[in-house]
């Protein structure tokens, strides 16, 4: 048997076929991870680890904007604990204005003196979550926060702008208007000159740009074929500005891939058209942990970001999981009209979404607290970007802060990171670095859901390799079990190693204002064994960072 063979077959006949590769894997461990130095998966591109904010209850309001008058530090108004944060874990992309907020804005209505802009109905003032409040910003929305803020806040941060144009309810004109704004040279035209105005002479040079959001749902309620209709417009002839423009269409929610064989038949089929600027198709995940007893308030049947039971858990890991089928379905699909695949796969809203109740401010609409259990569903998330390198262009966790699935939470000047954000700091070695295959073999996971059994992975995680150091991550979804693991890379000798754990004895465990640290890493050495053997024992339920030295 082939030691590939070996280990896709899975830990029920591992175990005995243990016995005749002792030579190879030593019996004490339960566990094994190999990685394939000569199986390149392709470049991990940064933007793999972008991030989202939306003008959604606390994201831009009380989130990232503070007002340059405000006592909180900040930086031309933007919060600078935030930016220095975003520096450390180098964000490199980020998506705004929408989410759903994008088809209902003006663009416009951000330009110009801050205190002469207009105020205008937030899109998600009816939402449900939104009933308790009297006013404010996150119902009428006063513009303050505009494109030249986003735009110095990416600078600021590091990051690319990505910005989602309103396809529902303006024009392709008001379209290719934001772009010049955004792109023309210096004194070229009245909206470069608008731009000098509103702080920046220089143009911003924005790349990246979603052509709609959502548009089967919030941006429309389209059909795929009258979405292409208006995808094939709004990217016909949109000048350049010498900027090598990459557009986003709006892909599909989960796993609908009929809405993806539709537009890309409609595109590509035989009245075919190319933009040469199409660039990605978005798709969007969300993990819903409904809730066992089920009713028919939606709201109702997400479960609680806090108040969870095992079988929650794991239930929650499942759903998140469905990532890898769900790019596997796409990427197939998008392959049959696309053979080349120029159209990579965007992943720019994904998490787990719970029902309100745990926001720090109610304010905070879809807010939710962060406990380990969501560090678990991101990290391996983030494996599964890894291990589709050559599919994932890019990806943003819903949301930044103060929404879901947050790396941040703050309220005035109060500011903490959440295990997110660790997570996010530990695989930020991932990036721009060759993925290579790894293949995991551990005991599967039994549980039970409903009396009857249900099973999850053991050990799962992603590999790759910059220059000379070897960077692997593994999660280990199992509430109690360790898993002693022995690792093997073929193709190179591991030198040295060092490790950092993300765990908690507490899986609801979660940090606030007042214990900011509650979770956070913790660093170590691994032991190498003169012939470069590896043994790790992975914590239950945690997230590992390794890196090794090869040579
Ligand atoms: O992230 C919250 C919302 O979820 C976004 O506005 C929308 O695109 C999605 O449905």
């Amino acid at each position: 048997m082939q030691r590939r063979q070996f280990l896709k077959t899975g830990f029920a006949v591992s175990a005995a076929a243990l016995v005749s590769h002792s030579h190879l894997f030593s019996a004490s461990a339960d566990s094994h991870i190999e990685v394939l130095l000569d199986e390149p998966i392709g470049t991990i591109s940064p933007n793999i680890y972008g991030h989202f904010a939306e003008h959604l209850g606390g994201v831009i309001y009380d989130g990232i904007w503070v007002g340059e008058g405000s006592s909180i530090p900040n930086t031309n108004g933007i919060r600078r604990a935030l930016v220095e944060a975003l520096r450390r874990i180098h964000a490199p992309v980020i998506r705004w204005p929408g989410g759903c907020f994008a088809d209902s804005y003006d663009w416009i209505d951000g330009t110009g003196p801050r205190n002469q802009r207009p105020r205008r109905t937030n899109f998600w003032a009816d939402a449900r979550e939104a009933k308790q409040l009297k006013g404010g910003v996150q119902l009428y929305e006063n513009n303050a926060f505009g494109t030249t803020e986003f735009v110095r806040f990416c600078r600021l941060s590091g990051a690319e702008p990505y910005i989602a144009a309103n396809l529902r309810s303006l024009s392709a004109l008001d379209f290719d208007h934001w772009v010049e704004y955004c792109n023309s040279p210096a004194g070229s035209t009245t909206l470069a000159d608008q731009r000098a105005r509103d702080g920046s002479r220089d143009p911003f040079n924005v790349r990246y740009w979603g052509i709609g959001n959502e548009s089967w749902g919030c941006g429309g309620n389209f059909l795929p074929q009258d979405y292409a209709v208006e995808f094939r417009r709004f990217t016909t002839w949109v000048p350049n500005y010498g900027v090598e423009l990459a557009f986003v269409a709006s892909g599909s929610n989960a796993d609908d891939l009929d809405w993806t064989h539709r537009f890309f038949e409609q595109m590509l089929g035989s009245r075919r058209y190319f933009p040469n600027a199409w660039w990605g198709w978005s798709v969007h995940h969300y993990a819903e942990n409904l809730a066992r007893g089920r009713t028919n308030d939606w709201s109702a049947r997400k479960g609680d970001a806090l108040q969870f039971d095992d079988v929650d858990y794991y239930e929650l890991l499942h759903e998140a999981d469905r990532m890898e089928s769900i790019v596997l379905g796409h990427w197939g699909a998008m392959g049959q009209y696309d053979r080349q695949h120029r159209v990579k796969l965007v992943v720019d809203e994904y998490g787990p979404w719970y029902k309100p109740g745990s926001e720090v401010d109610p304010t905070h609409l879809l807010g939710q607290q962060i406990t380990m259990r969501d560090a678990i569903a991101t990290a391996l998330t983030l494996d599964t970007f890894n291990r589709h390198a050559e599919k994932v262009g890019m990806a943003a966790c819903a949301q930044l802060i103060n929404c879901l699935n947050s790396l941040f939470l703050a309220h005035g000047d109060r500011f903490i990171v959440t295990p997110n954000y660790q997570v996010f700091e530990m695989y930020a070695a991932h990036q721009a670095a060759q993925a290579i295959r790894a293949e995991f073999a551990a005991p599967t996971v039994s549980y039970e859901r409903d009396g009857k059994p249900a099973q999850f992975w053991g050990l799962k995680g992603s590999a790759s390799v910059h220059g000379k150091d070897l960077i692997l991550t593994v999660v280990n979804p199992h509430l109690n079990a360790a898993r002693e693991t022995e690792i093997a890379v073929r193709g190179a000798t591991i030198r040295s190693g060092a490790s950092t754990v993300l765990g908690s004895k507490d899986i609801h465990a979660h940090n606030t204002f007042d214990q900011p640290d509650v979770v956070k890493p913790t660093n170590g050495s691994v032991a190498v064994g003169q012939d470069g053997s590896v043994h790790f024992t992975f914590p239950p339920a945690s997230v590992t960072r390794l890196t090794f030295a090869l040579s």
